[in-house]
């Protein structure tokens, strides 16, 4: 671990390991951005491979005003987590599957992507780097966030001709400021997140600006987030500003499928096969907005979200709400499920853990 001088050191009573963790309020994370100690910085020109990165002290970065993730939103971002054990071990989750998805965003964007390998131990360097601000078990997790940008200068509407790929961690608690409880979304008429041949089915940055608007007036109105419809029929449900969203009727669980205009999430594709793995029907498919006025439960996903239970949901002005006012069993499960195998405490059958 590395000490810069503001350092704690906690015994682990479930393994008598001692570790230093930084000096921070544990027990009240929530999605805020905390500087760590280091970040992960790798370049390349336009043409060319990236071959070495390395770590640096956590900072701010320099780039040209005329930088093409600044003038034409030439950039993609990944979210991952690490979780500490109880046994002091440190997981990643899936961590490869992210490194595929910047691949083909990158691919879409025009711009060159790290391999698969340099992508994983480059997120696994910067973890260990940053190992003291990886929350105690139980507390929460380091957040990961790889960024790939177009940083080199350009004017005309061009693909920039330097790149650069960075990874910096924040320690991270719940998403929501609901914390576990339920949230409540509203169903999205006028605005859409997304169109077909669009840039909808990869995490580049501009999707995510292009939500704050309606995700702001929702947020005026007490929801917490809005849930978007398809930008052509405006009745199937796409996805909800930060996350991939799935409703249960009976044992059958319905999420809409990936065409291009929906985030593929690695927690989406993850929560399926724990769903079947669990007994449970799924579909993926077109799921009408009216499907949502019969479902027993509705529930988010993502890496920030994990499993987020749905209390309710408004549309032109009709509310319907899930779970009796509480978490719906479904949901419940499946969350419970996921974040037990995420932390190490199940058995990993499915090979998704990365133990550092
Ligand atoms: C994630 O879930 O990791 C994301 O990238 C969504 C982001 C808006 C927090």
């Amino acid at each position: 671990a590395i000490n810069n001088g503001n350092t704690l050191r906690v015994a682990s009573p479930a393994s008598n390991i001692t570790s230093e963790l930084a000096d921070i309020d544990w027990d009240n994370l929530g999605f805020g951005f905390m500087p760590t100690d280091y970040m992960y910085v790798m370049k390349c020109s336009q043409g060319e491979n990236f071959s070495k990165g390395e770590l640096q002290r956590f900072g701010n970065i320099e780039l040209s005003p005329s930088a093409g993730i600044l003038n034409y939103g030439q950039g993609l971002f990944e979210g991952l987590k690490a979780y500490r054990k109880h046994d002091g071990n440190i997981l990643l989750f899936r961590p490869e599957e992210n490194a595929m998805r910047l691949k083909m965003g990158a691919e879409r964007m025009c711009m060159p992507s790290p391999s698969v390998e340099q992508f994983v131990e480059a997120v696994k360097a910067t973890v260990l780097a940053n190992e003291r601000w990886i929350p105690p078990p139980g507390k929460g997790s380091l957040y990961i966030r790889p960024l790939l940008m177009g940083s080199g200068a350009v004017l005309g509407l061009a693909p920039a001709p330097e790149y650069t790929f960075l990874i910096y961690v924040s320690p991270v608690g719940n998403y929501f400021k609901e914390g576990l409880a339920p949230i409540n979304l509203v169903v999205e008429t006028e605005m859409h997140r997304a169109t077909p041949g669009g840039t909808g089915g990869v995490k580049t940055v501009g999707n995510y600006a292009a939500v704050l608007k309606a995700q702001s007036a929702a947020k005026a109105k007490g929801y917490s987030d809005v849930l978007y419809l398809d930008s052509v029929q405006k009745r199937y449900l796409e996805e909800v500003s930060s996350c991939n969203v799935f409703i249960v009727k009976g044992n059958l669980i319905v999420t809409p499928a990936i065409k291009g205009t929906i985030l593929p999430g690695i927690t989406r594709k993850s929560i399926i096969d724990v769903a079947l793995s669990q007994g449970f029907e799924v579909e993926e498919r077109l799921v009408s907005v009216d499907e949502l006025l019969d479902a027993d439960e509705v529930f988010c996903t993502g890496t920030a979200v994990v499993v987020s239970p749905v209390g309710s949901i408004t549309h032109q002005g009709k509310r319907v709400t899930y779970g009796n006012n509480g978490v719906g069993l479904v949901s419940q499960q499946l969350y419970s499920a996921l974040t037990r195998l995420q932390m190490g405490l199940t058995e990993d059958k499915m090979g998704w853990i990365v133990e550092l």
